[in-house]
């Protein structure tokens, strides 16, 4: 295949321009990163299962009529998406304390909330993610109300969805975060979930042991990093089917 032309490298995957216009390939590096880039490593494999993850879950969310960018998956470490233009908010959705709230509000992790709680943050690495409310949102012009109406209704059903499918399995859903992204069809904007959704960026705890199975094994030295990502694949039943030789680490993978 022609050598694709790249577009953006992020700490997580890089873009490059897509085969038809309106798509952009992602592909998905081992690189991990925490706490804004303070942190870095790779995870073997991670990028593998991230694919494969966000891929099973993007057409899961498709099948109850979330709009997703996902086209198809092209290979081991590439999904072809539809080209978005990113609304620069991350969108974190919480059913039990951890991470930044406990320690912001010096609670305990593991505590459930009685109600999920929605939040924003601005998108920009430079001021460190800032958490911002929907009045900075509108006020910046970074979306209308309507646009975040939308963007809080569909990311409650994401999280009524998710939340059920993990249990299913055997996982707790703590918290996420979301990317939503603007496509145009006929002058008519619409928004849609972009970016990803993996162990990368959702807290997964497993239902009996509330062992973590996600980024903070990374974050926190906790070790089995790789193996962790690699039980949430087995549980949702998508590991590469052809056995040890086709496991994440393997070099000969795309
Ligand atoms: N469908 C899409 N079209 C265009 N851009 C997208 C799409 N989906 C995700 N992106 C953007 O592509 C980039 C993916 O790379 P990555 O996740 O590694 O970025 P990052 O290091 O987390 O940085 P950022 O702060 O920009 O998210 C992100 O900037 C994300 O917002
Ligand atoms: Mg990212």
């Amino acid at each position: 295949m022609a050598k694709r032309r790249q577009l953006y490298e992020g700490k997580a995957k890089v873009i490059f321009e897509g085969p038809e216009p309106g798509t952009v390939v992602q592909y998905f590096k081992d690189d991990a990163t925490a706490f804004n880039n303070k942190k870095k490593g790779t995870i073997t494999g991670k990028g593998v299962l991230n694919n494969r993850i966000s891929e099973y879950l993007m057409l899961k969310l498709a099948d109850i009529g979330i709009p997703t960018h996902f086209v198809r998956r092209l290979n081991m470490r590439e999904q072809l998406v539809r080209e978005v233009e990113i609304i620069p908010i991350e969108v974190v959705v919480r059913n039990i304390i951890a991470g930044s709230l406990a320690k912001r509000f010096d609670m305990p992790e593991g505590t459930p909330l009685p109600r999920s709680i929605v939040e924003y943050y601005y998108k920009a690495d430079e001021l460190d993610d800032p958490m911002v409310s929907e009045e900075h949102i509108t006020a910046f012009g970074w979306a209308t109300p309507p646009d975040l109406d939308e963007i809080m209704s569909m990311s409650l059903r994401i999280n009524d969805f998710l939340t059920g499918l993990f249990l299913g399995i055997g996982i707790r859903l703590i918290d996420f975060k979301l990317e939503f992204g603007r496509v145009w069809e006929e002058e008519q904007m619409r928004i849609i979930l972009a970016d990803e959704i993996s162990p990368d960026n959702c807290r997964l705890w497993d239902m009996n042991t509330n062992e973590k199975m996600d980024k903070d094994r990374f974050r926190r030295d906790l070790g089995g990093v790789e193996e962790a990502y690699q039980e949430v694949a087995r549980r949702l039943g998508i590991l590469p089917e052809s056995g040890p030789g086709d496991m994440p680490g393997s070099d000969t993978m795309q």
